[in-house]
């Protein structure tokens, strides 16, 4: 393991790509302070170069390089929460490359909680760390623009195969959804926005800097025709390539029957106990608590995105705001979802 940590830094110092787990999803990185390796990120991912990445720190230490007039609160945030799964949006430092913020004046920076993602970041940071020593790795999620992210080193090779130079294996992620993000860039005051809803919710967030987060705006507002902001802003997003459909429990029972009686092949996500089902083709049970859930939502995804259905059908989960992150990414997933598929599913058939 050694060798391969020392082999990741000589990678990245040589402007290369670099998967590597946290605790929320893969990334894939590159020296965040390297425009051409960062040029890579987008060209494997097929991301458009407008849409900015989250840097990975090794530590709280190194914020002032990459963020310049940093308020209190992010210092708290970050005191509280990191390593963890929360991101802040800053006002970039003047060194901070636009090809990593996508062109905007602001950076997303995170310190990862996982152990590999760590040890890397600090073996990065021994080795001077990249161009102009700034000790940043930029890594978006480690899957194809659009596409479900990737919570094992499996769906990596999967996502990007050949290129990516190499896979640091740190086994399945614990969280599996990504980082909550929060704005803290912004002049005209107090509070801060919350940009994607994540597993440090705006509850804990408010508890830290004595003020509940501004939600986030509806997705066609907040683009505007700009840039996104947040490329998970965009609808389509984390989607399986199959068509999904979201149904309620109570509705299930009728929906299957009617799927089955018109030949139709579908897989089952489900997190309650629901008897008296018309089996599903493959079926994927997850646990009936959002965490449990969020971790193994992604895999399962993918699993049932694999087994050659017709249709994911998928149990709807519950309002309350602990489910709103998992919430997020489901509603996302069903509206991308099918996209590059020629199957229309009429459900009247
Ligand atoms: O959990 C995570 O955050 C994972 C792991 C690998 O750390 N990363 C991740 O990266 O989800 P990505 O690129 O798939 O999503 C990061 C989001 C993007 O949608 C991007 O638009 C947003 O963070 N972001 C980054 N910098 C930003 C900025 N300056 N302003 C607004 N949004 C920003
Ligand atoms: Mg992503």
């Amino acid at each position: 393991m050694h060798d391969e940590f020392a082999q990741a830094v000589a990678l990245l110092q040589a402007g290369e790509l670099v998967a590597f787990p946290t605790e929320t999803v893969y990334g894939l990185g590159a020296d965040a302070a390297n425009p051409e390796a960062v040029a890579k990120i987008f060209a494997a991912k097929g991301r458009p170069a407008d849409h900015p990445l989250i840097v990975h720190l090794p530590g709280a230490g190194y914020l002032d390089r990459w963020a310049r007039d940093i308020p209190a609160a992010a210092w708290e945030l970050a005191e509280a929460f990191w390593p963890g799964p929360l991101t802040l949006i800053l006002k970039r430092a003047p060194e901070v490359p636009y090809a990593v913020t996508g062109g905007q004046e602001t950076v997303g920076v995170r310190v990862p909680a996982h152990p590999l993602a760590l040890e890397l970041l600090r073996a990065y940071a021994r080795a001077v760390g990249g161009r102009g020593g700034l000790c940043g790795i930029a890594a978006p999620s480690a899957n194809r623009f659009g596409r479900i992210s990737p919570t094992d080193a499996a769906h990596v090779h999967e996502e990007l195969g050949a290129a990516v130079a190499l896979v640091l294996d740190g086994g399945p992620c614990v969280v599996g959804i990504e980082s909550t993000i929060i704005d803290l860039s912004r002049d005209d005051g107090f509070p801060p926005r919350l940009l994607r809803p994540g597993h440090i919710t705006p509850e804990r967030i408010a508890v830290v800097i004595g003020v509940m987060p501004a939600l986030p705006v509806a997705s066609q507002d907040a683009n505007d025709g700009n840039p996104p902001r947040v490329s998970g802003s965009l609808d389509a997003h984390y989607a399986p390539l199959t068509p999904m459909r979201v149904a309620p429990g109570a509705g299930l029972p009728a929906l299957l029957r009617e799927l089955r009686e018109g030949g139709k092949c579908f897989g089952l996500l489900a997190h309650s106990r629901l008897p008296g089902l018309v089996p599903p083709h493959a079926l994927r049970q997850l646990p009936d608590e959002p965490e449990g859930y969020a971790r193994a939502f992604y895999a399962a995804l993918r699993e049932l995105d694999q087994a050659g259905n017709d249709l994911i059908v998928v149990e709807d989960i519950p309002g309350e705001p602990a489910w709103a992150a998992v919430a997020d990414r489901l509603r996302r997933a069903a509206c991308g979802s099918g996209q590059l598929r020629n199957t229309i599913v009429d459900l009247r058939n």
